[in-house]
């Protein structure tokens, strides 16, 4: 009778085992994939800057205390849906201390991240500054059928500047004249963009949202690098290729921050 009793609970300890086993690799796999959702198309990008209200800093640190976790949380809930990047530009931006770039295949689930974000005590006491919104789109221009040398380059080019500790973000507009050239002409102008560029990929790494007609701009371009002064002679290289000619926002601005975990992010700022 013992007997059967012992195998009757080791028996319902397995089960139990095997089901918390089961939710657990479930929820490991219902979380977004870094690795894919970065690489791939069709994904919404939300870039969103914040700035903290003079009343956060007055508030003492035991108001404040539990903010970052409470964000930690939030952000938990929704990695099933959502990834989520944060940012510290304190000091380094007059309009923002932080931003967030949100990436979900449905801009719903980015949007709802959003709402609960700024449901959190950190959230209700932030200022959004900036939202920009943009989806990720295979290459256009320089593509191995349009631009197949260029193609090859882009591809063969990798990063080797280490973990990159900033990020920045250019919103870019084109003007009427832009979108007016034929195919032909605007591909020779992502030529002139791109062969200037290509040198650059071993010490930036580069992400393209498209906007037009989701925000008032025409994309958001995000890098990531540790040496900014590389980064600065690459954006000087690009001042004079012709395309240039054909923008009319061009930051406005350009954020700059630091790259950090969430939790690093707002436990600094709960500080
Ligand atoms: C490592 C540096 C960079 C590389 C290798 C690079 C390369 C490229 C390439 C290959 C394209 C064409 C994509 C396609 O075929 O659809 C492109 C597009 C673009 N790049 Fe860059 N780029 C770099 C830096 C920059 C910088 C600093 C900016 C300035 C904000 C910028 C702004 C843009 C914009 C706005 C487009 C979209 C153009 C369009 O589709 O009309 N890029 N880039």
């Amino acid at each position: 009778m013992i007997l059967i009793r012992k195998q009757r609970a080791a028996f319902f300890a397995i089960v139990v085992a095997c089901l918390a086993g089961l939710t657990f690799s479930t929820a490991a796999l219902a979380e977004i994939d870094r690795g894919m959702i970065l690489k791939e198309s069709g994904v919404f990008g939300i870039v969103a800057t914040f700035r903290l209200r003079a009343d956060w800093d007055e508030m003492t640190p035991a108001d404040r205390r539990g903010a970052a976790a409470e964000v930690v949380k939030t952000v938990a809930m929704h990695s099933g849906d959502v990834l989520v990047d944060a940012y510290l530009t304190r000091g380094l931006n007059a309009n923002s201390d932080y931003f967030l770039r949100v990436h979900s295949y449905e801009l719903t689930k980015g949007q709802d991240f959003m709402v609960d974000f700024r449901r959190t005590l950190i959230g209700r006491y932030s200022e959004v500054t900036e939202t920009l919104v943009g989806v990720t789109k295979p290459l256009n221009y320089v593509t191995p059928e349009k631009s197949p040398e260029l193609n090859k380059g882009l591809k063969s080019a990798t990063y080797q500047g280490g973990m990159p500790r900033y990020a920045i973000v250019i919103p870019v507009q084109k003007n009427a004249a832009w979108w007016n050239m034929t195919a032909a002409e605007r591909l020779a102008m992502a030529e002139g963009h791109t062969i200037p560029t290509l040198k650059h990929l071993v010490s930036v790494k580069r992400k393209l949202y498209h906007s037009t007609g989701l925000s008032g701009l025409d994309f958001i371009t995000y890098f990531e690098m540790n040496d900014l002064t590389a980064f600065n002679n690459l954006v000087i290289a690009l001042m004079s290729v012709p395309e240039n000619l054909y923008h009319t926002r061009y930051g406005d601005p350009i954020i700059l921050g630091t790259i950090h975990s969430v939790k690093d992010v707002f436990e600094t700022l709960e500080r």
